[in-house]
């Protein structure tokens, strides 16, 4: 298979494939959309159960390649548009859509699925059906926004992981998240930051915590505040889903 390096390091995460190819396997059937294609991994899976797939990428050179890897099924048409924005001629019975990242925050998945909803049948589905957010309090010793590739521990945890949010991806809602969250602490120190978790949610039945290329935790700054074990401490977080990590902002008090 031809990749690019980005779309070599996603390959290379067998828990993340492993994943997806498992829910495929039990979803595919009929029309299935692929929106956000890539390499066209998920769309070589889907054809040998489906009718037809049509894998749609953004990025011409990476299409080129989907294009490349996907010339041996003749049910299978690699469309190079914006999956915000595409129309589509007929309804989809499947909808894979693996454009995820930690709260889904960086990633167009929420606004590709707001497009794409219209087109799927009344009893078609989503890969991924749903997306739980969670955080903890943490102090962390970097001051920036940074993901923790390869699980790195350079932060302490300071109180229990909350969800803070649950979403049906079925159903429209709201881009803007903005929750006021009340967080107990379990240790002495600082807090100054918060570390989010996303829980991805591919059938009802498979659910992928963060791999190496899925949603690796993400550590938010906030203002520091000492604290105590025993104490509760406020959290207001606000963020646009799909709208970059530059309107993620978090405080505490
Ligand atoms: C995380 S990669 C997943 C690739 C592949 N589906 C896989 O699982 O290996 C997301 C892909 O979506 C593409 N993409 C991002 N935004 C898009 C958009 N609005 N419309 C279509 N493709 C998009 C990116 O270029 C990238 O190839």
């Amino acid at each position: 298979m031809k990749t690019t390096p980005y779309h070599h390091n996603l390959l290379s995460d067998q828990e993340r494939l492993a994943g997806f190819f498992e829910a495929i396997k039990e979803k595919s059937k009929g029309i299935v959309y692929d929106l956000g294609a890539g390499s066209g991994i998920l769309s070589s899976q889907a054809a040998s159960q489906a009718e037809h797939v049509f894998a749609v990428e953004k990025n011409p050179k990476t299409a080129q390649i989907a294009i490349h890897n996907l010339s041996n099924f003749d049910n299978v048409s690699v469309l190079v548009k914006d999956a915000t924005k595409i129309i589509f001629p007929e309804k989809a019975d499947l909808i894979i859509c693996e454009m995820l990242d930690t709260g889904l925050i960086d990633e167009e998945l929420i606004p590709v699925l707001q497009n794409a909803r219209q087109y799927l049948k009344d009893h078609g589905e989503i890969i991924p059906c749903g997306i739980f957010n969670g955080l903890e309090p943490i102090h962390m010793e970097t001051e920036h926004l940074c993901y923790q590739e390869g699980l790195k521990n350079n932060f302490k945890t300071m109180g229990p992981l909350k969800i803070y949010n649950s979403l049906n991806l079925k159903r429209e809602f709201n881009e803007k998240v903005d929750v006021a969250l009340k967080l107990p602490i379990t240790d002495h120190g600082t807090v100054n930051g918060i570390l989010i978790t996303t829980f991805t949610l591919l059938t009802s039945n498979i659910i992928c915590g963060p791999t190496p290329m899925l949603n690796p935790p993400l550590m938010v700054p906030t203002n520091p505040l000492k604290v105590s074990k025993g104490d509760k401490i406020n959290l207001d977080l606000n963020y646009i889903m799909g709208g970059g990590l530059n309107t993620v902002k978090a405080t505490i008090s």
